[in-house]
């Protein structure tokens, strides 16, 4: 069975976007493949973070991966920091890694623009270490949405340079798009995320949900309710192309290029539709809440499954360089 890997940042809350553009989609692809997700706490510190509530931050996540359905009968769930040889594989990719190629990559370039007091080696490394958690595993496909394509088409560079240098060791792995790679935050002009604040979060209440999806940017040039629009200028129509079934789309689709509805209708029913999906994923992760016991047995048990798979990746990789052990 062909192996997957993904990883998330325990950054805070778990938004829109990385549910449509990956967890949605990780979910799908544990019926096929063999699964190992990760929460990368090592890539988090990259930039400033509170200690005193990164634990907490760090069971969270696992903990709403596990309610969107990724439980331990489909795939592993484990954090990163739990299996030490992600950060030795990272100083063996190191020396096979050109630094142009990590110059040159947008999230550096962003990053360093965001942290300008902080730019640490960490933030340019940051590929690399992902690299590795893709390649100690073998994995063959990365499923991550558009802002990750870059970092992907790094792994296969890393890989293939390792596998020049010392032999045929990795896979190439392929990046895997959700149907809805890229979702705009309700500016609807920047990507939703985290660290930016145009989010919705997975587990809000619906009230703060539907204040934030109520005054969410749509199409700009849609000024009054009898002004036509264009759906595909709109990122609230992006969203629901993830959520509600093809009729919808089509009628709304129709009903806003004719003005026969408003773009609050339209939200209305997207409303609809996210508090159907979403309801019982918040059940869930409330339920878990109260026994975050279970979630690190999972997390605990994801990494001693993961470490025997990087152990043996690394007896290799040792041998392959050519190591005294
Ligand atoms: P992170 O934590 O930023 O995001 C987790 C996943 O969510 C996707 N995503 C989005 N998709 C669509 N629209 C958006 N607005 C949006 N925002 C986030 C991301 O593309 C990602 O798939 N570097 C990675 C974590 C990582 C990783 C890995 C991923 C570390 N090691 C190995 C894959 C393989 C990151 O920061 O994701």
């Amino acid at each position: 069975m062909k192996r997957i890997f993904s990883g998330i940042q325990p950054t805070g809350e778990i938004h829109l976007g990385n549910y449509v553009g990956a967890i949605r989609n990780w979910v799908e692809l544990t019926k096929d493949y063999d699964c190992i997700f990760c929460v990368v706490d090592y890539h988090a510190i990259t930039v400033e973070y509170p200690t005193d509530e990164f634990k907490k931050r760090v069971i969270e996540t696992a903990l709403i991966l596990i309610a969107c359905g990724l439980t331990p009968d489909k795939c592993k769930v484990f954090v990163q920091s739990n299996v030490r040889e992600h950060t030795e594989l990272t100083w063996i990719f190191n020396c096979v890694t050109p630094i142009g190629e990590l110059e040159r990559m947008t999230q550096f370039k962003d990053k360093s623009k965001q942290h300008r007091a902080n730019i640490n080696m960490g933030l340019m490394d940051y590929p690399v270490l992902q690299a590795a958690d893709i390649l100690i595993y073998k994995a063959g496909f990365v499923p991550v949405g558009e802002d990750q394509v870059q970092h992907v088409e790094l792994c296969r560079e890393v890989a293939r340079k390792f596998n020049s240098r010392f032999g045929e060791l990795f896979p190439e792995p392929k990046a895997l798009l959700s149907i809805a790679p890229k979702i705009l935050g309700v500016d609807g002009a920047a990507k939703m995320s985290k660290t930016l604040g145009n989010y919705i979060g997975l587990l809000e209440d619906e009230k703060s949900m539907w204040d934030k999806l109520r005054t969410a940017v749509t199409d700009v040039n849609r000024v009054r309710r009898t002004d036509k629009g264009n759906p595909e200028l709109c990122n609230i129509f992006t969203i629901h192309k993830a959520f509600s079934e093809n009729q919808t789309l089509l009628n709304v689709d129709r009903g806003c290029r004719t003005a026969d509805i408003g773009c609050i209708d339209c939200k209305k029913l997207l409303f609809t539709n996210l508090k159907s999906e979403l309801g019982p994923i918040r059940e869930r992760a409330f339920s878990l809440m109260k026994d975050t016991d279970y979630v690190i047995d999972v997390v605990r048990k994801g990494a001693s499954d993961c470490s025997a798979i990087a152990q043996s990746t690394m007896t290799e990789v040792r041998s392959a360089l050519g190591l005294f052990t």
